[in-house]
């Protein structure tokens, strides 16, 4: 089993020079294809030369129905890192849909423009072309995510962007999630996936892949409507005191898989963060997570600390 380790490696010294497959771009865009129409789409950290959301736009542009798509590339500083950014200066590029009736992205169709900057998505340029676009889709630099995230929410921008499901919990997230203004998207099967990069690989011999990093715990950040987030969860299992005990820090009952959900319970309940993923807000309100709501910021059971929960309650109660 490959763990986070890589990719909170990565956090931790700022790597985030790994590329997304378009496999995984396909799997989750497929869901949201009636949102494009007559839209502007930005990918604001994508080199064209290597993003495979550049490509998939690009290639997909008419039948998107799209208006306009830009990408703006970041100047790497490092030249050892992956992207290998030997051009000089960060550049940003616009395509407007095939011209010449092969349906296909040509070089004299992509209009590929200086930038004055770096390319950083907070320089003044970025946001000016940030300001222009509908919908924003991306996996961001991990290392930059809560400062990414909240300027999306600043400019009003709709987005669909690869974040870690850790970054559920982070304080200035999650009033995000409570307030149904961002939700999960369909995500990676078993929630992990392979990255192109040339950072070293922590995966076990069995999953391991030649030039590619697999990291664990990845998910969709959007705030698109899909079919997903409306679907409610099926419950089966009645309350007993003793299958879900309360904890000793907080009145809530603990319920360790987000199936085993009890269909009777109308008090708060902790439960994992995989619970994200099945979230219907017509069937539960999130009250908090352990880390904010918890005397000692995490849930206790008889005195033994448990795994981060998410605070929940069910809406629907007369109904079951
Ligand atoms: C996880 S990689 C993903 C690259 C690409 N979006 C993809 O999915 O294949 C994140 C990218 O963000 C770029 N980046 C890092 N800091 C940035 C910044 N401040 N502004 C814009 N892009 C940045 C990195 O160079 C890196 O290529």
């Amino acid at each position: 089993m490959a763990s986070n380790k890589g990719l909170n490696q990565a956090n931790k010294q700022k790597k985030d020079e790994f590329y997304t497959q378009l496999s995984d771009i396909e799997h989750e865009l497929r869901h949201y294809r009636a949102h494009f129409r007559g839209k502007t789409v930005l990918c604001n950290c994508d080199d064209p030369r290597v993003s495979n959301f550049f490509r998939y736009f690009a290639f997909n542009f008419e039948a998107l129905g799209l208006r306009r798509l830009i990408t703006t590339c970041y100047k790497n500083q490092d030249p050892d890192l992956f992207s290998m950014n030997t051009c000089e200066r960060a550049i940003w590029l616009e395509y407007l849909g095939d011209t010449n009736g092969n349906r296909v992205p040509d070089p004299d169709e992509i209009g590929i423009r200086p930038l004055q900057g770096d390319g950083d998505f907070r320089s003044p340029e970025c946001v000016a072309l940030l300001k222009q676009a509908d919908i924003v889709v991306t996996n961001p630099p991990f290392s930059l995510f809560r400062e990414y995230l909240a300027q999306l929410i600043e400019y009003g921008k709709k987005f669909i962007i690869i974040a870690h499901q850790n970054a559920i919990h982070y304080k200035e997230v999650f009033p995000l999630f409570m307030r149904n203004e961002i939700w999960l998207g369909y995500g990676f099967p078993g929630n992990a996936s392979f990255f192109i990069s040339k950072y070293e690989d922590v995966a076990t011999a069995s999953s391991h892949r030649e030039g590619m990093i697999r990291v664990s715990g990845v998910t969709w950040f959007t705030n698109l409507d899909i079919p997903k987030r409306h679907e409610e969860l099926i419950l089966y299992k009645t309350y007993t005191p003793d299958d879900y005990p309360e904890y000793d820090n907080y009145r809530a009952i603990n319920v360790n898989k987000t199936a085993e959900i009890p269909m009777d319970y109308g008090g708060i309940m902790g439960v994992p963060i995989t619970f994200m993923d099945k979230y219907n807000p017509e069937q539960f309100e999130l009250i908090g997570t352990s880390t904010t709501e918890m005397a000692r910021g995490a849930p206790y059971l008889n005195g033994k600390r448990i795994y981060e929960r998410i605070l929940i309650r069910r809406r629907k109660q007369d109904e079951n």
